[in-house]
């Protein structure tokens, strides 16, 4: 069993943000490459009105084809009661709503408040048909807001952990610092317990790897990353990729933290996005370096 699980976003937060789209059978291919580099957790897409993302108009056919692979926890965002209701029909696995502690965020990205966007959540839970995962965005600071209060993120936390399986904290801005990682997770730790499960950080500043560092010494498992460094919030101003999975899986490989995924193949994944949206920037430090001589992967 892997020490850490990565939960693979690039389909999702990733290709709502490219500029280039990318054609729904390159999708399939590549979700398919990512899952045999040992990925066992891929957010494939979002339920969000296709007019408002086109990128994400076929995550129904991309849910079903990832529905076929052995082993794979196929994820999906959904903004609303409506998006849970096409995720559970599609028969996502897990499905994440994005609940904002900003209230400017929450306004601009799913038009309602963040109570109005916990109400919504509950309706949800109280339908059932698949987990949920309550995501904190902006937890860690907003560009439209600035700051976040700690205690609103608290507050919010342990709401979502009422009805929510589990719940994450997302720095949907890259605005976190280390110290404020270990300081929020431990705080909501001590509210909610085990029900905190993931972090989703963005690499905009360049803290991506240090912040899931700090949450990792913090005791957190579960990280979102993207193939590349792609992703962003379309509705969050100044949003770019999340913490890269190539350099993720190397920190944590060489620290002799297991990841189950395999370098190589991740590689192998990479190449299927980059022929898919060649004009698409995607970075990684590992990538163009190459493993270290002498790399062991952790056992
Ligand atoms: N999937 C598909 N269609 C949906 C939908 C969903 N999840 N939710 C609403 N719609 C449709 C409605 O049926 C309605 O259609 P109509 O015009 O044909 O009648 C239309 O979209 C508007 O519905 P409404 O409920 O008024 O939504 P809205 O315009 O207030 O938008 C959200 C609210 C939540 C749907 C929208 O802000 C959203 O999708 N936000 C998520 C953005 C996102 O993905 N951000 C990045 C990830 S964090
Ligand atoms: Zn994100």
């Amino acid at each position: 069993m892997p020490e850490v699980h990565i939960c693979e976003v690039g389909p999702r937060d990733g290709l709502q943000n490219a500029k280039h789209m990318m054609p729904t059978a390159a999708k399939k291919a590549w979700i398919s490459a990512l899952a045999a580099a040992g990925l066992k957790e891929i957010e494939v897409g979002s339920f969000v009105p296709p007019k408002l993302i086109p990128a994400m108009a076929d995550t129904a056919e991309v849910v079903k084809h990832s529905l076929n692979i052995p082993g794979l926890t196929v994820v999906a965002l959904a903004p609303n009661l409506k998006g849970y209701q096409r995720a559970v029909e599609a028969g996502a696995h897990k499905v994440t709503f994005p609940v904002s502690a900003s209230r400017a965020h929450s306004e601009s990205n799913v038009r309602m408040t963040p109570d109005q966007m916990l109400a919504e959540v509950r309706k949800c839970a109280a339908l059932g048909g698949a987990p949920i995962e309550g995501a904190i965005s902006t937890a860690f600071g907003c560009t439209l807001q600035g700051e976040v209060p700690e205690k609103e993120v608290v507050r919010l936390a342990v709401a979502l952990a009422e009805f929510c399986d589990s719940v994450a904290l997302a720095d949907t801005v890259g605005y976190a610092n280390p110290a404020q990682v270990r300081r929020l997770f431990s705080l909501v730790k001590k509210e909610i317990g085990d029900k905190l499960e993931g972090a989703h950080f963005h690499d905009t500043r360049g803290l991506g790897l240090a912040n899931a560092l700090a949450a990792y010494e913090e005791g957190v498992r579960h990280f979102d990353s993207s193939m590349g460094g792609l992703g962003g919030c379309p509705f969050a101003p100044g949003a770019s990729g999340n913490v890269i999975t190539e350099d993720l899986v190397f920190m944590f490989e060489s620290m002799g933290v297991s990841t189950g995924v395999d370098f190589d193949a991740l590689l192998k994944a990479r190449s299927l996005l980059v022929q898919a949206i060649p004009e698409e920037p995607v970075y990684g430090h590992t990538p163009l370096a190459g493993l270290p001589k002498g790399f062991r992967a952790a056992a």
